[in-house]
């Protein structure tokens, strides 16, 4: 086994708290995205070192002086999951992987097991989606009927969504033959999707993948929309994000100069304005509570065509989903600037991921303060 990290185990023992180490980080990405995350890492953490990459998945070597905690915390929006990496398993033969991996003192811990390919290739390309794959599957079934065995009576869930805070067993399956694995505390609603994507249904017919990006995006923010919610979004055509926000039971104000699929057109909760953003009047807004865009444009467009209709007077959005598009990965320095104009325009929570539905561009949410967010949880 090629153990890259040194992994540290006191005091094993269920109900009793046990500290993990490693000395190393990894992060899972977008395919293309590396260069990009190894940038935003370093420029945040400078206890972390490159160490390894590969097209959707890095590590960093940690700095033992300036170790950051079990409970780890990593400032990126382009890390889609990330963690403690303890080391790799490398063969040919799956029976040998799972028992190497079997050493790792986390698995007697751990609550949850996820498994997970890295991408290839950027979603959509190709028919390529991110998430779950038989391989996978195969690998965790294989993993958790070993760890099973070895500690009877040990329940432990396969790639699920896991509770809030739960300890899971990672493994990135960087090749067939090359497993990589390492474990993280579920402190955030990603965290706690199997490599940080969450299980989408992609055997359902969709007008076009922004039903992915939308669905995650709802998921991911906690925006609370709900039926008999009025929402309008610029750039709906053809009409993937309004399918799912009709399927929601929304009221939908689809603004795109482009034609939208008869099938959502035909709706009657939704309204096509067949306009630019900048050219509708405002007071169609007027009652709005949830405004999305995904205009494909340079970020600043979207953000002054989105500024410009709520600031006005007659309209009170209570939160947003933008999607950016960053036409240069470069373009990941700029966010904080994007984000503070939101803030100025009286959206005082504001979050960036980039989803993994996402293609080379980010989300946005911007609410008008945290209890939007809270008032839907506890609905
Ligand atoms: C990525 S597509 C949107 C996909 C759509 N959200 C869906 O769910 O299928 C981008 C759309 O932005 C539209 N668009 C470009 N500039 C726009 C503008 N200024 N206002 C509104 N829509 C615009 C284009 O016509 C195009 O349909």
């Amino acid at each position: 086994m090629g153990l890259l990290a040194s992994v540290d185990c006191r005091g094993v023992c269920a109900g009793r708290i046990v500290e993990l180490s490693a000395d190393f980080v990894f992060v899972v990405c977008q395919a293309g995205a590396e260069a990009a995350v190894r940038e935003e890492v370093l420029r945040n953490h400078d206890e972390l070192r490159l160490a390894f990459s590969r097209p959707g998945f890095v590590t960093f070597k940690c700095d033992v002086d300036k170790k950051p905690p079990d409970r780890l915390v990593l400032k990126s929006m382009l890390a889609r999951t990330y963690g403690w990496s303890v080391g790799r398993a490398v063969g040919e033969d799956g029976d040998a992987l799972v028992r190497q991996i079997l050493d790792c003192p986390v698995l007697e811990r751990c609550d949850a097991v996820h498994v997970w390919e890295r991408d290839r290739k950027l979603p959509g390309a190709g028919g390529f989606e991110p998430g779950a794959s038989v391989l996978a599957a195969e690998v965790g079934e294989k993993i958790v009927d070993a760890v099973k065995s070895r500690f009877p009576g040990k329940e432990v869930g396969l790639n699920r969504v896991t509770k809030a805070d739960a300890l899971v067993f990672d493994v990135c399956l960087v090749e067939p033959g090359e497993w990589w694995f390492g474990f993280h505390t579920a402190s955030s609603m990603a965290l706690r999707w199997p490599g940080g994507c969450p299980r989408m249904d992609l055997e359902q017919e969709v007008v076009t993948r922004a039903y992915y990006k939308l669905k995650e995006g709802l998921l991911w923010s906690q925006l609370p929309v709900a039926a008999g919610d009025l929402c309008a979004e610029i750039g709906s055509a053809p009409g993937g994000a309004s399918q799912l926000l009709l399927e929601t039971g929304c009221e939908v104000i689809g603004v795109d100069p482009a034609e939208m699929e008869p099938v959502i057109a035909s709706q009657e909760k939704f309204k096509h304005i067949r306009r630019r953003g900048h050219e509708v009047k405002k007071r169609d807004f007027r009652g709005v509570k949830w405004l999305f865009a995904d205009i494909n444009m340079v970020p600043n467009y979207t953000l002054d065509t989105v500024s410009d209709i709520v600031a006005h007077e007659s309209v009170d959005v209570k939160g947003m989903l933008l999607t950016l598009k960053l036409t240069d990965w470069k373009m990941v320095q700029s966010v904080p600037q994007w984000m503070e104009r939101l803030r100025k325009l009286g959206f005082k929570y504001v979050r960036p991921r980039q989803l993994a539905f996402n293609r080379q561009e980010v989300c946005l949410l911007a609410a008008k303060d945290r209890f939007v967010i809270r008032s839907g949880k506890k609905r």
